[in-house]
């Protein structure tokens, strides 16, 4: 097999460590690794595998040498817009994380289990979506496929660890700090994120929506490559490390029963349903941290409407959320000989 000169740019950050994390597990095919942050993390030194990595400071020289094949960026959108375009200019196939480039029309925005076919128009960025649209995206398309969706009503439960190292701290410290009767510092979040719930992740726009939601609407409809899908969502930030949940209401073309719903997601690639109220087992973040798949369950037809799915649905951020569905996409990358 052929091996690959791979760069991990954020590799310090909360979705960076659970690259190097996910490459190593997954055997990736990799001959060298580069890793990269910001001047900060210069020289400190990472763990891959069992060799100890140096870090090295990102400039717009870090790919001048043609050496680097793969790069998975994580360090933010304005690192993304600033070197993403003269890493593929350096002819290293990108994959981003950030939301830079996932709604322009010649960068694929890809989920390796709905829409892999999007890779072959790459032009050496590919975009890696937001991390509750992937795991929502992974149970509509098996459902989509088998009666066309029309609407989907959403509502998310986002872990900290969505907002990066500094927000998981922010947690922790403020709910010792709350436990203690101290004040509580708030630096990264709104407010308050300890025994809280924070109905904005991202900023407003002038519709009253924040960028978080509208992400979910656009990028579903880009992936999904069905522009008449109807979606609306309401984004929440709630104080759990990992794990994204999602309330998921589904408004089919023809009536799906409970029964072929489970059916469907039981036989769908990435999902795993947990789905047995009577013994009480049904996803939560806590089970799905560390986990590969997506997680179903609560799996209910809507009886207010003619054809509708209620879900509940759990899947790790940092993973298939970030990490995994940018190493998958460079996998599938590989296999299809687009590298
Ligand atoms: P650093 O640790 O040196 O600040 P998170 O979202 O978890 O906070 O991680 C953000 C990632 O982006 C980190 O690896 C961080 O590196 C990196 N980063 C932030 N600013 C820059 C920058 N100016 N140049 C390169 N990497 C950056």
């Amino acid at each position: 097999m052929d091996k690959y000169n791979l760069a991990i740019v954020g590799a310090t950050g909360a979705v960076g460590q659970e690259m190097i994390k996910t490459v190593v597990h997954r055997n990736f095919p990799y001959s060298s690794i580069r890793l990269f942050a910001s001047g900060r993390s210069k020289g400190k030194k990472l763990k891959v595998n069992d060799t100890e990595i140096e870090v090295e400071e990102l400039t717009k020289n870090s790919f001048n040498n043609k050496d680097i094949q793969i790069a998975l960026f994580s360090a933010g959108g304005d690192r993304s817009k600033e070197f993403a375009p003269i890493a593929a200019g350096n002819n290293v196939v990108v994959i981003d994380n950030s939301s830079t480039f996932r709604m322009d029309n010649d960068v694929p925005l890809v989920v390796p289990e709905v829409n892999p076919h999007d890779l072959r128009k790459h032009s050496n960025i590919i975009a890696n979506p937001n991390c509750s649209t992937i795991q929502m995206v992974v149970v509509l398309k098996p459902i989509h496929d088998r009666s066309r969706i029309k609407r989907v009503v959403v509502s998310t439960y986002q872990a900290v660890s969505g907002a990066g190292m500094r927000a998981m701290a922010e947690l922790r410290s403020q709910t010792a700090q709350y436990l203690e009767g101290k004040e509580l510092k708030i630096e990264k979040f709104p407010c308050q994120i300890a025994f809280n719930c924070i109905p904005q992740i991202d900023s407003f726009l002038d519709n009253g929506y924040t960028k978080e939601e509208i992400k979910m609407v656009n990028e579903t409809k880009k992936i999904m490559g069905d522009a008449a899908i109807q979606v609306t969502a309401t984004t929440v930030r709630v104080p759990v490390f990992k794990g994204h949940s999602e309330s998921i209401n589904i408004e089919t073309e023809s009536k799906i029963t409970r029964e072929q719903a489970m059916d469907i997601l039981k036989n769908a690639e990435g999902v795993t349903v947990i789905d047995d109220t009577d013994n009480l087992k049904y996803p939560l973040a806590v089970d799905c941290a560390d986990q590969d798949d997506t997680f179903a369950g609560r799996i209910r037809e809507d009886e207010s409407i003619a054809n509708g799915l209620n879900m509940w649905v759990v899947s790790d951020n940092l993973r298939k959320g970030a990490a995994l569905n940018a190493v998958q996409i460079a996998e599938r990358m590989i296999k299809d000989k687009l590298i």
